[in-house]
């Protein structure tokens, strides 16, 4: 008996219909629902756990068994109310060209199979170092998310100084290599030391420089700089959403005259750039070697789209690029896998060139101005009601507390217990604080307003109920 092929069994374009039409009824209905799921749609997915059947399925039923059980149990990361670590959502067009772009399936590391893919993330990578106002000529890669734009940045940084030094860190690894200096700020982001650990520099041989108020490095607390050295920098902490002082530090590093290649951390902040108002905030940032930054924050891509830029082309060739007999070479611009970590990939730029095609420079700008106004209507928010801002509120991220760690901690669970809005916990030197980061292109005043009214009614009630167990314990 001839079988017949899967597709016709299993009806191919039936499920690409019908995949459109879920997605919209769960998108369309995202505004009314709990921001984080409902317990019982959590308990729901002990129903995936199954045995594997023996016989295959019709692709309609696979998409029906997930929707049915798996989009109850989403956090709504989609919606305008998720204000949690630093989570947007997709932008329409980012999101329809994630899908077209799946359906064309191309393998994104070589220009020969992936050619239409290949120019738009070449087009999209020369927008955003544009946009950015970082060097011309720069290079860089779409990666999974800022913390593989570290990997791939840090492993070119190192291969280009100990290059200097007449070493091949390529070839010979780094056992018996001239030592080179890092230099971190003391609120650098955790991922920058799992990537400083991944290419071999290590998360604790850093030299730690001390931050301000803020977070950001403080430019008198710079050690003298000789040798080999890495310097990073940070656009946008990621709890109060400040800058390091980029100019100073780097004209410093520059008149050492050691061999030295500083590393910006811009996950979210380097998009500021991109917002004539906030631009200043990031004065002389285009003095660095190398920035890492994601376009699933500000840019509002779907996950995962990340981007690793670098001054030196060559040097982020030399530590990414390999070569066999059966792998296409690509003439002129290199293959795109030759500046990434991975070989095969997504090609996740297509997703950002939508989103920055969609937006243009003027709907970009507008987007971060948005939500930093929207920050600062949630931080008069809280001080309306007497609550106490932590930051100085620069950016899109806000720190509130509701008084001891205890009372903090019981405010943020009642949060996200209740559903109108999630927002996550922090400890900013040394006080238990709740995050609030606006980056979702949904939000709007109305959200932020009942967002705050829901946060100050809750915390009302948790601080009256300290009060009188004080008043309890006391007595
Ligand atoms: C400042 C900073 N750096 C790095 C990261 C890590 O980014 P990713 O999760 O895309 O790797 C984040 C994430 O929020 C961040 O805020």
């Amino acid at each position: 008996m001839t079988r017949q092929r899967p597709e016709r069994q299993t009806g191919y374009w039936d499920v690409l219909s019908d995949v459109a039409a879920r997605s919209r009824r769960y998108l369309e209905a995202i505004g009314e629902r709990r921001v984080r799921p409902d317990p019982h749609a959590l308990v729901g997915l002990a129903a995936f756990d199954e045995p594997l059947q023996d016989e295959p399925r019709s692709s309609e039923g696979v998409l029906e068994e997930l929707d049915r059980i798996g989009s109850p149990a989403t956090m709504a990361l989609a919606g305008a109310r998720f204000f949690g670590f630093v989570n947007s959502a997709a932008l329409p067009a980012a999101l329809a060209a994630n899908w077209l772009s799946t359906a064309w399936e191309q393998h994104g590391g070589f220009e020969l199979t992936s050619p239409g893919s290949s120019a738009l993330e070449r087009i999209a990578l020369r927008w955003t170092v544009e946009l950015l106002g970082l060097p011309p000529g720069s290079a860089g890669s779409f990666v999974t998310g800022t913390t593989a734009a570290h990997v791939t940045l840090l492993a070119a940084a190192r291969s280009a100084l100990l290059s200097t030094a007449g070493w091949d860190a390529e070839s010979d690894g780094l056992f018996g290599a001239p030592p080179v200096t890092v230099i971190v700020g003391a609120e650098a982001h955790s991922t920058l030391a799992k990537a400083l650990g991944i290419v071999g520099l290590g998360r604790r041989r850093v030299r730690t420089v001390a931050a301000d108020s803020q977070g950001r490095m403080r430019p008198d607390a710079l050690p003298p700089i000789d040798g080999p050295t890495i310097v990073c920098l940070q656009a946008g902490n990621v709890n109060t959403g400040a800058f390091d002082p980029f100019r100073e530090i780097i004209e410093r590093v520059r008149a050492s005259g050691a061999p030295a290649w500083v590393h910006v951390d811009g996950a979210f902040g380097l998009w500021a750039r991109a917002a004539p108002e906030r631009a200043h905030l990031l004065n002389g940032v285009d003095l660095a070697d190398s920035w890492a930054t994601d376009a699933h924050k500000w840019l509002n891509t779907p996950y995962d789209c990340g981007i690793a830029i670098a001054r030196d082309a060559d040097a982020l060739s030399r530590a990414m690029a390999i070569q066999a007999d059966y792998l296409p070479r690509s003439a002129g611009d290199a293959n795109p896998m030759d500046r990434t970590i991975e070989s095969s990939r997504r090609p996740r730029g297509v997703d950002a060139w939508a989103a920055l095609r969609a937006l243009g420079r003027r709907g970009l700008a507008e987007l971060v101005e948005r939500h930093c106004r929207l920050a600062t209507r949630f931080a008069d928010g809280f001080a309306a009601a007497g609550f106490r801002v932590l930051n100085d509120v620069v950016l899109n991220q806000v720190l509130v507390t509701f008084g001891d760690s205890e009372t903090t901690r019981r405010v943020i669970a009642a949060v996200q217990e209740e559903g109108t809005c999630w927002c996550g916990a922090t400890v900013w030197a040394g006080v238990t604080a709740m995050r609030v980061s606006v980056i979702a292109w949904p939000t709007t005043e109305a959200d932020v307003d009942r967002s705050v009214a829901a946060i100050v009614r809750l915390a009302r009630h948790a601080v009256g109920a300290s009060d009188a167990h004080l008043r309890d314990s006391a007595s």
